[in-house]
């Protein structure tokens, strides 16, 4: 599977079947979070890997009841350090950068499990004190998201997505100049800018002359 394949086929899936997962592909999914891209290559996240029936109905019950997750061959516990964060780049490694740090390192756990067959879901939503304890995290670390991993049980549709022209500009945000985004799609991103190119130094063009007319008519009463 080639990446941009695995990207657009990832689902969050939430029903997995009773089969185990070969521990290979899960070595495979944890690798991958260590190329993921960290502020100054500084690295400050851990994970937990969860694989003990006990220990998945703990981290069920912090991610606010959501028992499907218990389902899962394989429970990923992301955690963040932002002490470490703080020790290089402040406040914004404190609280931007490590936030940032651990979910690349989430993504590239997803797509790593669909390019080897996996289903897998990002779980944000949880209980911070129930969600420590359940991993025995140290006090100065903080649990950033929960990763499920395993063989899915189900295929759903892809949710829908908010129309590329609506969230993607050319340039500057909002411009009015989305017009040549309309019916954009990523293979025709170069023929687009082109053509917004074009179109853009055309109205430089016409800017250029009119101010050109403007300065000779100026001049032209001053005579
Ligand atoms: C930050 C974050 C938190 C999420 N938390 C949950 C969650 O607690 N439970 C859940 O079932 N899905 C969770 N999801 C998965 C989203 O619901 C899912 O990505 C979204 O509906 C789009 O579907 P897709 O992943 O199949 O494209 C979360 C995703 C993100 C990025």
């Amino acid at each position: 599977m080639d990446t941009l394949e695995a990207i657009k086929k990832r689902r969050s899936i939430r029903k997995y079947k009773d089969q185990p997962v070969e521990w290979e592909k899960i070595v495979n999914v944890v690798d991958a979070a260590r190329f993921a891209p960290t502020s100054g290559n500084i690295q400050n996240w851990k994970l937990v890997v969860v694989k003990e029936t006990a220990n998945k109905k703990l981290i069920s019950h912090a991610c606010y009841d959501q028992k499907w997750i218990e389902s899962a061959d394989t429970i990923i516990v992301v955690i963040g350090q932002p002490a470490v964060g703080a020790r290089f780049y402040s406040g914004r490694g404190e609280h931007l950068y490590t936030i940032q740090n651990a979910t690349a390192v989430i993504e590239n756990m997803l797509i790593a499990a669909t390019d080897q067959g996996l289903g897998s879901c990002w779980i944000g939503a949880f209980d911070d004190d129930l969600l420590r304890r359940s991993v025995m995290l140290p006090e100065e670390d903080l649990p950033i998201g929960v990763v499920t991993v395993g063989y899915s049980d189900e295929d759903p549709d892809m949710p829908p997505r908010i129309e590329p022209q609506h969230m993607i500009f050319l340039e500057k945000f909002n411009a009015k100049r989305k017009l040549p985004m309309r019916g954009y799609y990523s293979q025709k991103m170069p023929q687009t800018m082109e053509r917004t190119s074009k179109a853009l130094d055309r109205a430089a063009g016409k800017i250029k002359q009119k101010f050109q007319e403007f300065k000779e008519k100026q001049a032209n009463k001053q005579k």
